[in-house]
């Protein structure tokens, strides 16, 4: 930008400096064709004269750049006026020289035209036009018609030489002005554009840094963009998923996915919660937003989804509502439990003393199936009790490694009986305050659910890890997996998809990881679960 402005300005700085020449060659073949070539007083001025007139142009467009308006004015009057008075005075002190004065009158002449223009131009070449003819009445005698005549050629020239030279220089400085609004325009241009441009790269910065995953998709829900959030989150690089379907990440079927198109396509905003299948086929709740994407034109040209994992608010819920449903049946099982015992073990006390007697020696089969439904009646209760909140444990120092230790060999003595075997993985951990007994419970109760899982066949590990600041005892089976459906009611007492179970196995695991201060979570794919048991803080003395 600068760069262009210095170059034209450095031409047209050369234009007048070649007219300034010119100039001096005019008036020097001027005095050489009056005088012959012999340096006279005359000439010396003459040089004098175009040599100021040099260095007085070059001075003006120096000083243009450092100057004002108002001080450039003067400079410009003073450039016409000064040419003009020595002008003047080589014409009062040599007035017979026969073509020296009338040529000298072409200097101011030109002056003026390339300075201030066609109207400066023409203005100079009257005054001097009026000079000349006025030196010829004066100092030749002559009347004023002659003394026109004798000049009339000359101050042709004059006027002609002061409009064409003039004329250039407005059209000079026309062409300097336009060219200074197109740069002036251009600057703004690439001000403004530049301005645009840091927007658009803050924009895509926001995309690119948005703690919420964003995708953009075609009207059919095809991706056609995704952010690396999306990425983060999902493990799907932008080239594995640009030009799938949105609803292939989906646990719900495509018609429903089809239905958010609908409402979207009609102009409309979609909200809700999907459960969306990661890369590594595991899952993860997201709150999500569908929102039609429209064009300058306000057509909807793409749906735009943001969406926010809220797997872990989602997780805490579900573990609310779950202790919730367990206090209650916990509160409810400490209330009738015992109510519904007693009557029971008088009715087996009967039966057993009934049993014995010689009358129903027959029916002796009969009275072993009752008592023994009775027994697994009271160990339902029993395990029922264990859910209550304020259940008495007894807790004391314990490593759980020893207590995993301590019953490996029953859990290796039940593998043996079938196809599975259960493998042990525990790291150095460090003691912790425990219920013994509650600690089994969960173990065998995790363990049994894996080998059910197995239908008891695969592999059981059972280890034990510290992890931020954790305790984990993780216990990994190799079955089926846990169906999507059912995940939000693991956990909820009775629930059961066995025909044999009584749904309380879990149920009774949460209860003890609460009263451990523990968490239980669990990760699940169609190659096996995993049930963890994070007990909290338990590191922190270390
Ligand atoms: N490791 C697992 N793999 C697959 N599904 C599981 C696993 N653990 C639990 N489940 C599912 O969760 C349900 C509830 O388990 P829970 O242990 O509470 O009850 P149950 O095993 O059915 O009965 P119970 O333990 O009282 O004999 C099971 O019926 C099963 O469908
Ligand atoms: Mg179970």
């Amino acid at each position: 930008m600068t760069d262009i402005k210095k170059t034209r300005e450095w031409e047209v700085f050369e234009y007048i400096v070649g007219a300034q020449m010119a100039c001096i060659l005019i008036f020097f073949v001027s005095f050489s064709l009056g005088k012959g070539f012999s340096v006279s007083f005359s000439h010396s001025l003459a040089l004098i004269t175009g040599t100021i007139g040099v260095v007085a142009a070059f001075l003006y467009r120096f000083l243009e750049r450092l100057l004002n308006q108002k001080k450039i004015l003067y400079i410009k009057v003073a450039y016409v006026m000064f040419p003009i008075l020595i002008t003047a005075f080589v014409l009062l002190q040599v007035p017979h020289g026969p073509y020296g004065k009338q040529v000298a009158i072409l200097l101011p002449v030109i002056v003026a035209a390339t300075v201030l223009g066609k109207n400066g131009g023409l203005f100079i070449a009257f005054l001097g036009s009026a000079f000349l003819t006025w030196s010829s009445v004066f100092f030749d005698r002559k009347p004023l018609i002659q003394a026109l005549e004798q000049n009339l050629i000359l101050i042709s020239v004059t006027f002609l030489m002061g409009w064409f030279i003039g004329s250039i220089t407005n059209l000079e400085a026309e062409s300097r002005k336009r060219l200074q609004e197109n740069l002036d325009e251009l600057q703004g241009e690439i001000e403004r554009r530049k301005f645009a441009e840091e927007q658009t790269f803050k924009l895509s910065r926001i995309v690119e840094q948005s703690p919420a995953s964003i995708v953009l998709t075609d009207t059919d829900g095809n991706i056609e963009f995704v952010n690396p959030q999306f990425t983060r989150v999902t493990g799907y690089a932008s080239e594995d998923i640009t030009g799938f379907n949105i609803s292939r990440l989906g646990s719900e079927p495509a018609e429903f996915y089809e239905q958010i198109y609908e409402e979207v396509r009609e102009g409309k905003e979609w909200s809700g919660e999907l459960l969306i299948k990661k890369k590594n086929s595991d899952s993860f709740w997201e709150h999500t937003y569908f929102t039609p994407f429209k064009n300058a034109a306000g057509m909807t040209t793409n749906f735009l989804k943001i969406s926010e994992d809220i797997t872990e608010k989602k997780g805490l819920q579900l573990e609310m509502a779950r202790l919730d449903r367990l206090n209650l049946v916990g509160e409810m099982a400490a209330a009738i439990g015992h109510e519904v015992r007693n009557p029971m073990t008088t009715v087996r006390g009967f039966l057993q003393l009934l049993g014995k007697k010689e009358l129903y020696s027959t029916d002796k089969e009969y009275f072993t199936l009752m008592m023994d439904e009775l027994d697994r009646a009271n160990s339902i209760i029993t395990e029922f009790l264990s859910l209550a909140k304020n259940k008495a444990i007894e807790k004391k120092m314990h490593n759980l490694n020893s207590i995993i230790r301590s019953i490996a060999p029953l859990l290796q003595a039940d593998a043996t009986k079938s196809d599975y075997n259960v493998v042990f993985e525990l790291a150095e951990i460090p003691d912790m305050s425990l219920d013994e007994k509650e600690i089994k419970q969960i173990i065998f109760n995790l363990v049994r659910n894996g080998i059910e899982a197995m239908e008891h066949r695969g592999t059981i590990t059972i280890k034990t890890y510290r992890d931020a600041g954790e305790v984990v005892l993780a216990v990994q089976d190799q079955g089926k997996g846990i169906p999507d459906d059912i995940l939000s009611k693991i956990g909820t007492p009775f629930y059961t998809t066995k025909e044999t179970g009584t749904g309380l196995g879990l149920a009774v695991c949460y209860s003890i990881a609460e009263r451990h201060n523990s968490r239980i979570e669990f990760k699940t794919s169609p190659d096996g679960t995993q049930f963890f048991v994070r007990f909290k803080g338990s590191c922190e003395a270390d």
